[in-house]
């Protein structure tokens, strides 16, 4: 790790130019000046409750306002707004209507280039009647929810209602398989399953309601599952009770009983929910992502400290206003397009553009011909799309009118800097501020990055760290390292928008979050502060690794393999891949007469893709006689990681067995 780490460092000393904001955007921005910032930035980490309550009171809309700001009952029990009671989908809808009632909240379009969008009070109404058919079923406040829907405006709607009923909701990544499906819905205790018949990508179909099927054989607890129908299935039966049900039980072999989304919605005809007041931390929702070992968690987010989060930081890391089309192009299925594709921006008022499918299909121009048509202002992507963009042709977006843009964001991974600049000349013609954005699935919205318009960039650092968090980078003591030396990153203190618990093991949430190092939250990132206080992500220090950004845990797959009949150890590791950032490699020792030939090595891919979901499929498994371990016993996969990279075992070895 430590020869990882220089060499990274070594590339970005290169780098640490600044760009100074564009001048006709900083001409018109929020805040005008570095100075004002760093001012604003030292009076709210200063006066931090002041600062959390003054934004809370103006960002937000509250039935009854909170008694006490933050209260710490111990055992890392926050909580933030004490007393509080308001609901998210009001605050995302409700509240716009009396100036926003007919602009668009909502524009998609799907893969096969169908368009739908929704005004202000259109997604209202649908939101407020979905509610209102989810109520019917049973669902109240404090129940939890699973969704697997693919990217379509009923998943949005679905995420609202059930925020309206003060119900969380537990959204599932299409791309995971049955598995990881059916765990996701038991560990969260879900009662409902809420999917499609199909989504559709790059052109095929991907067969949710099947996998949600199978998923469920894993889930007794499960009561209903509820479709939604897109591939013009046929009429539907009716049951005796009158209900439509889209496949009636048969023999009573099943534990759950199907029926569908459109008539859910249909039968509130007429009706809306009201959004319901909730206290403050009611949960919003939960959302599952790889740890450091096999079991993914569960991370819980509250109701008013989350939807702060996502509002304000809308508001200054993308200077969103009333005329900006945002388009986040993550999945929902992920953080990113909770926070950036939905809340965030419904929240301050602006619209926002949900595209269906895969960014190269038909081909690699589908993103810039979409920009152009819906006159999208705001471009928040991932560099390993844009190196991606950048392999197919780096001049293509220039034969597109790409003027509507005005903010450009990345996310999800360190940004080199020769793609920051290709981002920033040839996307963005100069004109736009691009702000990279540092943050985790477990603090809910932005925490690092730069203030357009205000805080020049610097290519390849994340920028500084947000209104009201205080960061750090420590040794393994906890003390603070010199200026432009690595070391642990650190949030100093709690934040309103941070997680609240892992659910079902706060003790996990508490050992590996908080007791690293006492007082503070690990973010599990390496980084560097430069003398100028730029924050240089330098990568993961735990066994997650990062690939076209998505977060898999080594651990999780290596427990997967050696549970595995034919296998007798294993290691994952990630090895660096100019594409995707990392790729998975996994090494195995086979179980005695198992033959290492080539249809073992499907199968154990096919396990893997099976168990977790296609994204984790491994570039390569490597057979080996036994694996790399030191005396006591700990596999070495920093042997395996140069192995995979091409490199000579480098470092100590002595504790290697020989
Ligand atoms: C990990 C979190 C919420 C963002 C989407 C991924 C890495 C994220 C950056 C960035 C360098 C980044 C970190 C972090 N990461 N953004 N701008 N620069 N690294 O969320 O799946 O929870 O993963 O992604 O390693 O810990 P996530």
């Amino acid at each position: 790790m430590a020869e990882t780490l220089r060499s990274s460092a070594q590339t970005m000393m290169a780098a640490e130019q600044i760009i100074p904001p564009p001048p006709a955007f900083a001409a018109q921005a929020l805040l005008g000046s570095h100075s004002a910032f760093v001012k604003r930035w030292q009076d709210s980490v200063e006066n931090s409750e002041a600062f959390w309550a003054e934004e809370a009171a103006e960002l937000l809309s509250w039935e009854k306002t909170w008694d006490q700001l933050f209260v710490d009952q111990g055992e890392c029990r926050f909580h933030w707004f004490s007393g509080g009671m308001l609901n998210a989908s009001y605050n995302c809808l409700d509240r716009h209507l009396t100036s926003r009632a007919h602009k668009t909240a909502l524009l998609w379009e799907g893969e096969d280039g169908s368009e739908r969008s929704f005004t202000f009070r259109e997604l209202r109404d649908l939101v407020a009647q979905f509610a209102q058919g989810l109520a019917a079923k049973g669902v109240k406040q404090g129940d939890v929810v699973t969704l697997y829907m693919g990217m379509v405006p009923e998943l949005t709607i679905t995420m609202l209602a059930c925020a309206r009923l003060g119900a969380a909701h537990n959204v599932v990544f299409a791309g995971f398989s049955a598995e990881s499906l059916g765990a996701r819905i038991g560990d969260a205790n879900s009662a409902l399953l809420i999917t499609a018949d199909v989504c559709y990508r790059r052109g095929k179909e991907i067969p949710l309601l099947a996998i949600s099927r199978e998923a469920l054989q894993q889930c007794p607890d499960v009561r209903e599952l509820i479709i939604l129908e897109r591939a013009g299935s046929p009429p539907l039966p009716q049951s005796s009770s009158g209900e439509h049900l889209l496949f009636p039980p048969q023999g009573g072999a099943s534990h759950f009983r199907e029926s569908s989304w459109q008539e859910t919605l249909e039968l509130a005809k007429g009706q809306q929910h009201p959004a319901v007041a909730v206290p403050s931390e009611q949960p919003l929702f939960m959302l599952y992502t790889s740890g450091s070992t096999g079991k993914p968690k569960g991370i819980l987010h509250s109701t008013a400290g989350y939807l702060l989060g996502a509002t304000l930081s809308c508001r200054y890391v993308f200077d969103l206003n009333d005329r900006d089309i945002f388009w986040c192009t993550a999945d929902q299925g992920w953080i990113t397009g909770h926070t950036y594709g939905l809340y965030g921006p419904l929240s301050l008022g602006a619209s926002v553009f949900m595209y269906e499918g895969a960014l190269d299909f038909p081909d690699w121009e589908r993103v810039w011909r979409m920009i152009t048509r819906h006159r999208l202002t705001i471009f928040y992507t991932a560099p390993t799309a844009l190196r991606a963009f950048i392999k197919q042709g780096p001049d293509r977006p220039r034969a597109h009118d790409l003027s509507s843009l005005r903010l450009l964001g990345s996310v999800g991974e360190m940004i080199n800097p020769r793609v920051w600049h290709w981002f920033y000349h040839t996307v963005g013609g100069e004109r736009c501020p691009l702000v990279d954005t540092w943050w985790q699935t477990e603090t809910g919205a932005a925490m690092v990055s730069t203030i357009p318009g205000a805080v020049g960039s610097k290519p390849g650092s994340a920028g500084y760290p947000l209104f009201g968090i205080d960061l750090q980078v420590v040794d393994e003591n906890g003390s603070e390292v010199a200026r432009g030396s690595q070391g642990y990153l650190v949030i100093t203190r709690p934040w309103p928008y941070m997680m609240r618990t892992i659910v079902g093991d706060h003790q996990r949430f508490i050992d590996t979050y908080w007791r690293q190092l006492p007082g503070c939250y690990f973010t599990g990132d390496f980084a560097r502060r430069d003398a100028d206080g730029y924050v240089w992500i330098l990568g993961r220090c735990d066994d997650v690794i990062n690939v076209s950004a998505h977060r898999i845990s080594t651990m999780e797959v290596e427990s997967l393999l050696v549970a595995h009949p034919l296998v007798a150890e294993a290691a994952a590791v990630g090895v660096r891949d100019a594409l995707t950032g990392q790729q998975l490699q996994c090494f195995v020792s086979l179980q005695p007469r198992v033959s290492a030939d080539s249809s073992t090595r499907e199968a154990l891919i096919a396990y893997i893709v099976r168990s977790i979901g296609s994204f984790a499929r491994p570039r390569e498994v490597v057979f080996v006689e036994s694996l790399p371990k030191t005396r006591s016993g700990k596999i070495m996969r920093r042997i395996l990681r140069d192995k995979a990279e091409g490199r000579e075992a480098s470092g100590d070895l002595s504790t290697l067995e020989s």
